[in-house]
């Protein structure tokens, strides 16, 4: 009797040998959970989903501990994986499958962390008052000919503290600082506070040029398909265009990182990566496999293939910088 009732106490002290997956993101919860049916279905594990913002979400991983339940954590932002992974946040996961999904520079070389999505930060242009043949890289929008014709979304935010970054990365950091002092110099008006108001900026002519996430346009044009602004793929000739994107990894603390490792698989499935990402006009970060959405239409480019963990090591210059040159 005595040693059941310890049988039973032994059962009721012991940690869950099926305990929830449970992620922490800073993505819609209801882009997630499809993605977490699929998960429970393929492994009878139930998903939790903890949707913060970025800030919140390091603190509260930074409050819990050794004692967080997090297994994975899922975030929009190079800089913020990068973080994530530089404070010991991420645990290496152990997976060929993800290794052979997405290219190495956008996965960390430690194996921290990988992208699920990206985008480029590129330039646009009102092609009613530029032509294409006018327009090359990022640098170029520093030259005195776009004096008064750029537009810019504010320098406070992780977009351009990333782009910054790979400026950084690719020129030096003096050069980058000519190059931003440059852009904030050609301003047409005071910088946005997101790309949509800023693409807009463009379509009614304030400016001619902007340099904005791709996904933005994309939402617009999808719902007006003659919005006048064009997306160009900067620095076609040498180092590509700037991506950033979404991604994901295995959370320090998690003590199932077998199963976490699989739903970051199923994450890179072709038909999770489709509607994933086809729901806000993202590519797939999976090697070779092409956007389903109207993107598709604006053809493959040259991607900037410095590794994002080397971008995001120069986050914190890029801030500095962003700040010396009194771009707002
Ligand atoms: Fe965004």
């Amino acid at each position: 009797m005595k040693s059941l009732m310890s049988f039973a106490l032994s059962l009721l002290m012991a940690p869950a040998a099926f305990a929830d997956l449970t992620i922490y993101t800073d993505r819609p919860t209801d882009r997630v959970r499809p993605v977490a049916e699929i998960f429970t279905a393929k492994t009878g594990q139930k998903v939790t989903i903890v949707e913060e913002a970025y800030p919140a979400l390091l603190k509260r991983i930074e409050a819990e501990g050794a004692n967080s339940p997090a297994d994975l954590i899922f975030t929009k932002d190079l800089v913020f994986l990068s973080e994530l992974a530089r404070l010991g946040h991420f645990q290496a996961f152990q997976s060929s499958t993800i290794a052979h999904s997405v290219d190495s520079s956008m996965r960390d070389p430690q194996n921290l962390w990988t992208a699920v999505s990206k985008r480029a930060r590129t330039i646009m242009y009102n092609p009613n008052r530029v032509q294409a043949s006018e327009l090359s890289t990022y640098e170029d929008l520093a030259d005195v000919k776009w004096a008064g014709r750029l537009c810019l979304r504010t320098g406070k935010g992780s977009y351009n503290e990333a782009l910054v970054a790979s400026l950084i990365v690719n020129n030096g950091a003096a050069k980058a600082k000519e190059i931003v002092a440059g852009w904030v110099e050609n301003l047409a008006v005071d910088p946005f506070p997101n790309d949509t108001k800023m693409l807009e900026a463009v379509a009614n002519g304030i400016c001619d040029v902007a340099i904005a996430n791709t996904y933005y346009l994309a939402g617009i044009i999808a719902q007006n398909p003659k919005f006048p602004v064009k997306a160009y793929f900067a620095n076609q000739n040498d180092t590509g265009a700037h991506i950033n994107g979404s991604g994901i990894g295995v959370a320090a603390t998690s003590k199932q990182a077998a199963l976490a490792s699989q739903f970051i698989e199923i994450l890179l499935q072709d038909d999770v990566q489709l509607s994933l990402t086809g729901a806000h006009y993202e590519y797939p970060a999976k090697i070779n496999l092409l956007p389903s959405t109207l993107i598709r239409e604006w053809g493959g480019f040259k991607a900037d293939s410095a590794n994002w963990s080397v971008i995001g090591d120069e986050a914190e210059a890029a801030r500095n910088l962003i700040r010396e040159v009194e771009y707002k």
